[in-house]
């Protein structure tokens, strides 16, 4: 009872060839009706007025009008391609999710962002960047939708909306404003991390082939034995990780403010497909408990050195989008997409982002965004969610509740509860203080000191100061604190170059 395209089943219903438009025949109005013209309008004369039964004229301006769907609020710039997943390892011991299973081979699509700008903004502005998966399993989709930092300026999702806007624009003159970037960040010291790794070398990636993607979030795997384990993911650049200066990243902003749109784009139509390494941190269950941090906070990275790296596989993009708008600017990324053998974690922005995506991606595409061929899984769906805007998927004559008694099932409740763990205690708004580690500035102060060379603290101390010089007070005063909590000798440093360029 479906259209040809839900008919289409697997990777044939995001590939290249899914259009409707025959470009070969001649144009049709909406109702498939031969167009009279694409050029002229209907006038009474030559000059005479045009008329409102000119219904070509019509539904040309009127969808014109509607062509745009509203940006993502964040991560509005950006772009991306498909390709496929290949597991290289074996990590059954600690999922049964299809897709990580020895020799399975999974399509996908990755689309890479920057979080603040707007769709037109310059692809090399400082700024995280986006790092968006999407497996297309034999299970269903299963996104991990992270950055190319392994941490974020935040642990609750309540404060992540006051966060965007401090990163946009003022309201009174939409402009962008440093003050306003540093005024949130230094009252929320938990930031201190992330802005680190922002200001440093990572915060201007060369282009998306030479950076890696992190979960950054904990997740959860569960074996077919029903055993848990934490899980953080890595995808590691075989391009290798590259940057670019400053004054790289200003030039291109002017010259090319698609720099990274194209270099990934012209890469795959060239044949050289990008390639990461997929790899794991996995930490026992019980762990979590007694670990000297919150392992679920989402501004500390796990230390190598106590959860190694494991390997999963290897992903690679090797077709570009056949159609932006349809494949990479309607295609809904979300945490909340996991599959048997993955879940989530007491993480609370990640609890936060189980709710936000899908409810982003019902306003900004449509109730029914689902039903797009990049957003539909391998396998049809086949849910008991109901008509609304622009349904064509339907069930028939099937019934339309569960339980029912007319050979229709409903779920089958045999299997694990995927997102579970323990958990008791008050109802109270509090930040997670069990832990002797759970503090803002100590990994931030170790990637400075221990993980940079003196060259990468010098071009660090330059980068800041020369945003710190735009800032007002009391900002600036509380940003000079902010970098001395980070590192002393740093922030000292800092402080000396911005009172010498305001002084001079
Ligand atoms: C996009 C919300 C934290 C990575 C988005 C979108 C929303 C959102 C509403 C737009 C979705 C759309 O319209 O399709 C939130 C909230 C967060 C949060 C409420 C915290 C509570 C994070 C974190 C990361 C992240 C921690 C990375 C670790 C991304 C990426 C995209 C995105 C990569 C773009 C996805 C794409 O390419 O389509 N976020 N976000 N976000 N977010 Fe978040």
């Amino acid at each position: 009872p479906a259209s040809s395209t839900t008919q289409a089943t697997g990777a044939s219903r995001h590939a290249a060839d899914n259009t409707l438009i025959d470009p070969a025949r001649p144009s049709t109005r909406q109702n498939g009706a031969p167009a009279e013209s694409d050029r002229d309008s209907l006038t009474v004369g030559p000059d005479g007025p045009i008329v409102l039964h000119d219904v070509q004229l019509v539904e040309t301006l009127a969808s014109f009008n509607r062509e745009r769907v509203p940006e993502r609020s964040p991560h509005a710039k950006g772009s991306g391609a498909f390709g496929r997943f290949e597991v290289t390892a074996d990590v059954s011991a600690y999922t049964r999710a299809a897709v990580f299973q020895p020799g399975a081979s999974s399509r996908m699509l990755a689309r890479f962002s920057t979080v603040a700008g707007e769709q037109g903004s310059p692809d090399t502005w400082r700024d995280v960047r986006g790092f968006a998966l999407r497996f297309y399993t034999e299970e269903g989709n299963l996104d991990i939708v992270g950055n190319n930092t392994p941490v974020f300026f935040l642990r609750d999702p309540m404060k992540f909306p006051h966060f965007i806007r401090s990163q946009k624009r003022l309201p009174d003159s939409g402009l962008r404003d440093n003050t306003m970037q540093f005024d949130f960040w230094t009252l929320n010291p938990e930031s201190a991390h992330q802005v680190t790794y922002l200001m440093g070398d990572r915060g201007l990636p060369r282009d998306w082939r030479h950076m890696n993607g992190y979960s950054s979030h904990t997740y959860s795997w569960i074996n077919a034995d029903g055993e848990r384990f934490w899980v953080k993911y890595h995808f590691i650049s075989d391009q290798g990780v590259e940057n670019m200066t400053n004054e790289e990243a200003a030039r291109l902003a002017g010259a090319d403010a698609d720099f990274h749109r194209r270099d990934l784009f012209e890469a795959i139509e060239r044949g050289e497909f990008p390639s990461w390494t997929v790899k794991v941190q996995l930490m026992p269950y019980a762990d979590a408990k007694t670990y000297r941090f919150n392992p679920f906070d989402l501004t500390k990275v796990w230390p190598h050195a106590d959860y190694p790296l494991v390997e999963v596989g290897r992903f690679t993009l090797d077709e570009n989008p056949a159609n932006f708008f349809a494949q990479i600017e309607q295609a809904a990324f979300a945490p909340s997409n996991t599959v048997p053998g993955t879940g989530v974690s007491p993480d609370k922005m990640l609890l936060g982002r189980m709710f936000a995506y899908a409810d982003a991606q019902r306003t900004r595409i449509g109730s029914n965004y689902n039903q797009l061929p990049v957003n539909q899984p391998v396998h049809p769906v086949n849910s008991y969610t109901f008509d609304g805007h622009m349904r064509y998927e339907h069930s028939g004559a099937a019934p339309v509740y569960a339980p029912n008694s007319f050979g229709r099932p409903h779920a089958d409740e045999t299997g694990p509860v995927e997102n579970s763990w323990e958990s008791d205690g008050e109802l109270v708004r509090s930040a997670s203080t069990l832990h002797v580690e759970d503090d803002d500035f100590g990994q931030a102060g170790a990637l400075v000191r221990e993980v940079w060379d003196d060259a990468a603290r010098d071009r660090f101390v330059e980068t800041v100061s020369d945003i710190l010089v735009t800032v007002r007070e009391p900002v600036l005063s509380n940003a000079f604190q902010y970098w001395r909590n980070v590192d002393e000798a740093t922030g000292a440093r800092i402080e000396a170059r911005v009172r010498a360029t305001l002084n001079a």
